[in-house]
């Protein structure tokens, strides 16, 4: 394999090294590029050709569905590790021995409350607030009371804020639900683990007491761990781009939310108990939906397929699909909407159109399922997400800042008008 690649423009040569990641990728190093041919660019609309930096947390081959984070696969993590784990394998690199792993625990344990005065600021949110752009304001709103900027030279000071932002986080996004539920605010145990306290502050009553269920706790913490990293990925490559201009943590988290939020990403999970419910309304005649789906005048996509990266079934669809059946049938649920949600699949996954487009079901197709199985409503299901791929952003920008990486400033080519006159007003 050559280790340049030449580039030829009206008779120059210009010669670029290839570089090659460990699972031996390739890619073209361009860096060079303007200097050398006098301001030539490439130009790549939503990146789907362009490697924005080299990173060592999570691997991905979209072709053979494999994911893996720091050489871990997906199917062993999601198997026989916890989240907490699982969030200290992707910041820190390793997986953490016995005595770092309850250290790490009690750190956040030791964070896990948020200011009082953060508590006047959701009171401003009217109730129908969407809990994603709550959950942004509220990340963006820590930093009020967390004001110092995190030194990234100093490993303790990078430690304590990332440990503070593992804390607080799952206290706001548990308040989301809270407040458009009507429910008191709630702390939670800390005596419980990171994602048992999550499900109790999440759903905890005040004149009830709270019953433990592992089976609930498993399903959230394997749902948790799929989520939490997919290399540069919309919301993470927000995260890095934004970290890139060396505002801090919370605030690049912050644009992640809101990047995780459409529909074309984390909002699809969302989307998709939204089209299936649709579906289910309308006679559940899937035929109808797939026809749909594939008729180019119609805007409708069919939401929970496609994706990026993956040309073939994604790798955690297919353990969410398992883990669906297994919870609806552990807790005796009958829920019509997996049973519209596989005939679809099954139509999808046969149909000459998906087929050609390597279309197949994502993550989010299954996931809303089990939110739902757990009871968690519909518009908190990003929100799942966001808790998830927390460890992954953070991950990411701790690398980023650690690598020194540049401010992230793409080019364009311009294609308005050219210079011309201004005419006042009065004469136009
Ligand atoms: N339904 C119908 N057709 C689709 C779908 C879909 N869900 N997804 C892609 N296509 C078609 C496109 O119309 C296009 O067809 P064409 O070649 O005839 O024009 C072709 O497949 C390629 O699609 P693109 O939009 O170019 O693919 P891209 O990589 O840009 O988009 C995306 C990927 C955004 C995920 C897309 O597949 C989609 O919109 N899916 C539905 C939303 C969704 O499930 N998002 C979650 C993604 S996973 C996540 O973020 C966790």
């Amino acid at each position: 394999m050559s280790k340049t690649a030449t580039l030829e423009i009206d008779g120059n040569k210009y010669e670029f090294p290839i570089i090659k990641g460990t699972e031996n990728e390739l890619g073209i190093d361009v860096k060079t590029l303007r200097g050398a041919t006098g301001g030539v660019t490439t130009i790549d609309p939503g990146y789907k050709n362009t490697g924005s930096c080299e990173s060592a947390i999570t691997f991905l081959d979209g072709e053979k569905g494999i994911l893996r984070y720091r050489g871990y696969s997906i199917e062993e993590l999601a198997e026989k590790a916890d989240f907490l784990e699982v969030a200290y394998l992707l910041i820190f690199g390793e997986l953490p021995t016995a005595t770092e792993l309850e250290k790490f625990d009690n750190d956040i344990k030791e964070e896990s409350h948020v200011d009082e005065d953060m508590k006047k600021i959701l009171d401003g949110f009217p109730k129908s607030a969407h809990p994603m752009g709550v959950l942004s304001s509220l990340t963006s709103a820590l930093i009020a009371f967390n004001p110092g900027s995190v030194d990234v030279d100093s490993e303790e000071e990078m430690y304590n804020a990332i440990v503070k932002i593992l804390a607080k986080f799952p206290v706001l996004a548990a308040w989301t639900m809270r407040k458009r539920k009507s429910l008191p605010l709630d702390y939670g145990d800390d005596s419980l683990g990171y994602v048992q306290n999550l499900h109790k502050m999440m759903f905890a009553r005040p004149n009830k007491s709270y019953e433990p269920n592992k089976l609930v706790y498993d399903a959230l913490d394997k749902l948790l761990i799929l989520h939490a990293d997919h290399e540069q990925n919309c919301s993470t490559s927000t995260v890095r781009i934004v970290g890139s201009s060396h505002a801090g943590l919370f605030a690049s988290l912050s644009a992640g939310i809101s990047a995780l939020w459409g529909p074309l990403h984390g909002g699809a999970n969302q989307a998709v108990i939204e089209m299936l419910e649709a579906i289910k309304a309308d006679g559940g005649d899937t035929a109808k939906y797939i026809a749909k789906a594939k008729d180019k005048n119609d805007p409708f996509r069919l939401m929970g397929f496609g994706h990026r990266v993956y040309k073939n079934f994604d790798p955690r669809a297919k353990i969410i699909k398992k883990s669906a059946e297994e919870v609806l049938g552990d807790l005796g649920i009958e829920d019509p909407v997996l049973d519209i949600a596989k005939g679809l699949a099954k139509v999808a996954l046969e149909d000459e159109y998906f087929v050609k487009r390597k279309l197949y079901p994502n993550v989010d197709f299954y996931s809303g399922i089990i939110y739902r199985a757990l009871g968690i409503p519909t518009e908190m299901f990003t929100v799942m997400f966001a808790l998830g791929r927390l460890p992954g952003w953070i991950a990411q920008w701790r690398e980023m800042r650690l690598r020194k990486e540049p401010i992230g400033r793409p080019r364009q080519i311009y294609i308005g008008e050219n210079d011309r006159k201004f005419v006042p007003v009065s004469e136009r």
